[in-house]
């Protein structure tokens, strides 16, 4: 062997030593920011993602009007202006949606149905049940069902369950959850946990970060700590350990959560990984109260929930962030965006805000695993959101960290502004190994456990071992709080070279609800980390 040659081999050993299945995706800083909309009217607070490529977006009914109004000279109860709205992702384009009652700080999920049901808000608004169907020609809007809820829930979580209902866990003063559809006349159910990760006078427990665990049971976040709850028997069956340090890390300590991709999907025992990172530390509230902007907690921590003696690993991030959002690429990488790097969530209470996201490659080694990326302009303070769409951007929107809009003599003016994050894998400089689905075209109903195929074209070099086939599912966002976020790394079973730059990939569906809920979900082909656009599959 020519000495050349052990060089390049060394080389080569070097670089992909610490992420043996990844091409590296480097520039020092990565991502690229465009404006989409100056403004759409209506503050982003929440936000979800139907599965015809529309967001369907809200703030609160009772705080004045927003810049938005009403068709044909309507008016609802307080005002004349929306303060919903239906951005259309493919054109761009948006238009007035009416919800009456307030939606406040509340919470949703997509039925597996497709529909969009959506819970809670504050006063009249807290028991409401509301119901969007997707459409096409502008014709759909809110259906809202005022006694819906059998507790008004204001700040709770919501999850999609295998059984096809949500759960709604928690929200002020509610320690407890409940269903829907409701299957039983009494139908809260008393959940301690919440008290107890009260913290008097703040309260710390609220957005608790939900997720399904693979073995059916709901990890449950709040705090500082966290249970394995089996919802159906009301109880707790894991207590996990408080996350070293004893900072409080859900709101309006608000720092954010990720249920990690689900991989090895075929294994007798699949692992789940827990990720929460940022917050504000103990006294954030209440010094940002006294005009005390404390800094924001710049730790995250990370944990294996199916483990039967689980622990939490620190990590330092590049900088520290409260009030930001942790987003799933469909790539498996976490996009952590928005929020600020002082004081507490709350009107008013957030300082010096972060304007770079940061990149979590979750399978690199501790110490390679944060990437900053390329800086907004716009600050994304209380309110503001994320969301991942079908070609891969992320869309984000909001911030108002005001009762009312407001738009002069505030350091953090509302915020009506839509823009997208496209992050380095969107690069052109990637096409030639960028997948683009064939087939099948835009939609397709696939089964647990059977397979699915899919035909691709790639016009580069393909690698068969680094082709993944990623579920992705919409999520409902607020808060810093993606609820029902999932990716599920379905790998191939089987490339097949066709001729043509074309390839037929062979993948098998997860076995049960408990790993992906019955519903919709983007599905990407993903080769070397780079992502093809999603189509959208019903998984039933
Ligand atoms: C919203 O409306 C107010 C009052 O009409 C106006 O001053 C402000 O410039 C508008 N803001 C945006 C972003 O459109
Ligand atoms: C819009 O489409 C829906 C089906 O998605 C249909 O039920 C409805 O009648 C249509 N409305 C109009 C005004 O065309
Ligand atoms: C709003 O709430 C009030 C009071 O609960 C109720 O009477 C009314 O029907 C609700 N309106 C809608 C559109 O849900």
């Amino acid at each position: 062997m020519s000495s050349t040659f052990i060089f390049l081999i060394l080389v080569f050993q070097l670089l992909f030593a610490s992420q043996p299945c990844h091409r590296i995706l480097t520039t020092a800083a990565g991502g690229k920011w465009k404006l989409l909309q100056k403004s759409i009217g209506v503050s982003a607070m929440h936000m979800q993602l139907l599965r015809n490529d529309r967001v369907v977006m809200f703030d609160t009914t009772r705080f004045g009007a927003s810049n938005l109004s009403l068709p044909n000279g309507k008016c609802l109860k307080n005002d004349c202006t929306a303060h919903s709205v239906e951005y259309n992702v493919l054109s761009n384009k948006f238009r007035p949606l009416t919800v009456q009652n307030d939606t406040w700080c509340s919470s949703g999920a997509i039925m597996p149905d497709g529909n969009f049901l959506q819970t809670g808000g504050s006063v009249e608004g807290g028991r409401s049940v509301r119901l969007i169907t997707p459409c096409n020609n502008n014709s759909c809007d809110w259906q809202e069902f005022p006694n819906g809820l059998a507790a008004p829930r204001w700040y709770a979580s919501n999850h999609i369950l295998p059984d096809g209902r949500q759960i709604i866990v928690g929200g002020r003063g509610q320690f407890n959850y409940e269903f829907i559809p409701k299957n039983v006349a009494a139908n809260t159910f008393n959940l301690p946990f919440l008290s107890e990760t009260n913290d008097r006078g703040v309260e710390n427990n609220l957005y608790p970060f939900t997720f399904l665990n693979v073995d059916g049971n709901l990890f449950i976040f709040a705090n500082n700590r966290a249970i394995l709850l089996d919802y159906a028997n009301n109880k707790v069956v894991k207590t996990y350990p408080a996350i070293p340090g004893g900072d409080p890390r859900s709101y309006p300590s608000t720092g954010s959560a990720v249920l990690l991709p689900l991989k090895n999907l075929k294994a007798a025992a699949i692992q789940a990984e827990v990720l929460v990172c940022g917050g504000a530390p103990k006294g954030s509230f209440q010094q940002s109260l006294r005009n005390n902007f404390l800094p924001a907690l710049n730790t995250c921590a990370r944990i294996t929930i199916t483990d039967p003696n689980p622990q939490w690993v620190m990590e330092t991030m590049p900088m520290a962030r409260v009030m930001g959002d942790m987003k799933l690429l469909p790539n498996g990488q976490v996009l952590l965006i928005n929020g600020a790097s002082s004081g507490s969530a709350g009107w008013e209470q957030g300082r010096d805000p972060v304007l770079s996201p940061v990149l979590y490659r979750p399978d690199n080694a501790v110490g390679s695993r944060f990437e900053t990326q390329n800086p907004t302009t716009i600050p994304r303070m209380y309110h503001s959101t994320a969301t991942l769409l079908r070609d891969g951007r992320v869309l984000v929107g909001g911030s108002n960290p005001h009762a009312f809009y407001t738009f002069t003599r505030v350091l953090f003016p509302t915020e009506l502004s839509l823009e997208a994050f496209s992050p380095d894998y969107l690069d052109a400089s990637f096409d030639d190994i960028r997948p683009t689905i064939v087939a099948p075209k835009l939609k397709a109903a696939v089964r647990y456990r059977k397979k699915i195929t899919i035909q691709v074209k790639i016009s580069g070099t393909v690698v068969e071992n680094m082709i993944s086939v990623n579920l992705v599912s919409p999520t409902f966002t607020t808060h810093s709080f993606s609820m029902n976020q999932r990716l599920l790394a379905l790998g191939n079973d089987k490339v097949t070279v066709l001729g043509n730059s074309m390839y037929k990939i062979d993948a098998t569906m997860p076995s049960s609800g408990n790993i992906a809920p019955s519903g919709f979900y983007l599905l990407f082909v993903v080769h070397q980390d780079i992502p093809s656009q999603a189509i959208w599959v019903k998984l039933h």
